[in-house]
């Protein structure tokens, strides 16, 4: 595995697997922000089934964190990474520093309105932008054909599909966004860098979320009013051990529009806060 750090031994390194005549084969590129579990080493395999060679990005981007956010904190494993994706292969590493990213002068953002309006969009004000900003990089830096982003996330995968087709951002795959399901641990919580930050004890607690998600969604399967059925949701995580609900909603999983009444593409979105540590799962509903 190749690891590049700055912009002149990425294009090198591109080039090389890209190969003289250009035929050396695809490469899709999975973006992280490190501390990697088995979460992001699913996008990785998927990625390998998908292209001849991957390329992951291990960039913990300022951008998106908000000024009382984790920035400082959040997990940095430069060494112990590298070797999980050495492990599986990946040919290129790309871990720029902050100030390759965004050089002294740096002025530009990219906002995405309209699947922004609501959820994480409208509790972490400019999230999304840096989301944006720092995904229009990577894909113009490294321009694979594809790129791997988790369903974990399905707001940010709808935020970069929306970004990429508005700015014809150029990835030849016919499939150049792909989405992979979400990994999760045997008691059902979705797998997370932040689920690092919990205490034993609040880990054990916090699988009441993707627990008291499936009852709601077996409840507006049987027909329950879905203002009763998501207030259920919400107490059910209070009383089992969550501090705080940011939201808990059920949107079109394309448009994230609200949705009142369930569809055949009604999804369960819920962030909720537990020691200090914001969580956030999705689910579809499935009508
Ligand atoms: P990060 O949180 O490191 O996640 C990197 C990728 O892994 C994202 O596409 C995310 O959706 C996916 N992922 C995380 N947990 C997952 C899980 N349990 N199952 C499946 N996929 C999972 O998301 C980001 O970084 C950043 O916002 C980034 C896109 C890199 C831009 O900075």
């Amino acid at each position: 595995m190749q690891t590049a750090t700055t912009l002149k031994d990425l294009r090198q390194a591109v080039d090389e697997l890209r190969g003289p005549d250009g035929k050396g084969g695809t490469i899709a590129l999975v973006p992280t922000m490190g501390a990697l579990h088995e979460g992001h080493l699913a996008l990785v395999r998927e990625a390998a089934k998908k292209a001849d060679h991957v390329a992951a990005s291990i960039f913990v981007n300022p951008r998106q964190f908000g000024p009382n956010e984790d920035l400082d904190a959040y997990p940095r494993q430069l060494a112990e990474d590298s070797a999980k994706l050495e492990a599986e292969g990946v040919a290129l590493l790309w871990a720029p520093t902050v100030e390759v990213m965004y050089p002294e002068g740096y002025a530009t953002n990219i906002s995405v309105s309209g699947v922004t309006s609501g959820l994480c969009g409208a509790d972490r004000p400019g999230h999304f932008d840096g989301v944006a900003t720092v995904v229009c990089k990577l894909f113009n830096q490294v321009r694979p054909d594809m790129a791997l982003f988790g369903e974990k996330d399905w707001q940010q995968l709808a935020v970069i599909r929306r970004m990429a087709r508005d700015l014809d951002l150029v990835l030849p795959h016919v499939d150049a966004i792909h989405g992979v399901p979400t990994v999760r641990d045997e008691d059902g919580l979705a797998k997370s860098s932040r689920n690092a930050y919990l205490s034993a004890e609040d880990r054990a607690a916090a699988a009441v979320l993707p627990r008291a998600m499936d009852a709601a969604i077996a409840a507006i399967a049987g027909g329950a009013a879905l203002a009763k059925v998501l207030a259920l949701l919400k107490a059910a995580l209070l009383d089992g051990g969550f501090a705080s609900v940011d939201y808990a909603e059920m949107r079109d999983a394309d448009s994230i529009a609200l949705l009142d009444h369930d569809n055949s593409n009604a999804r369960l979105f819920v962030a909720a806060r537990i020691g200090g540590t914001r969580l956030i799962d999705n689910k579809p509903v499935t009508a």
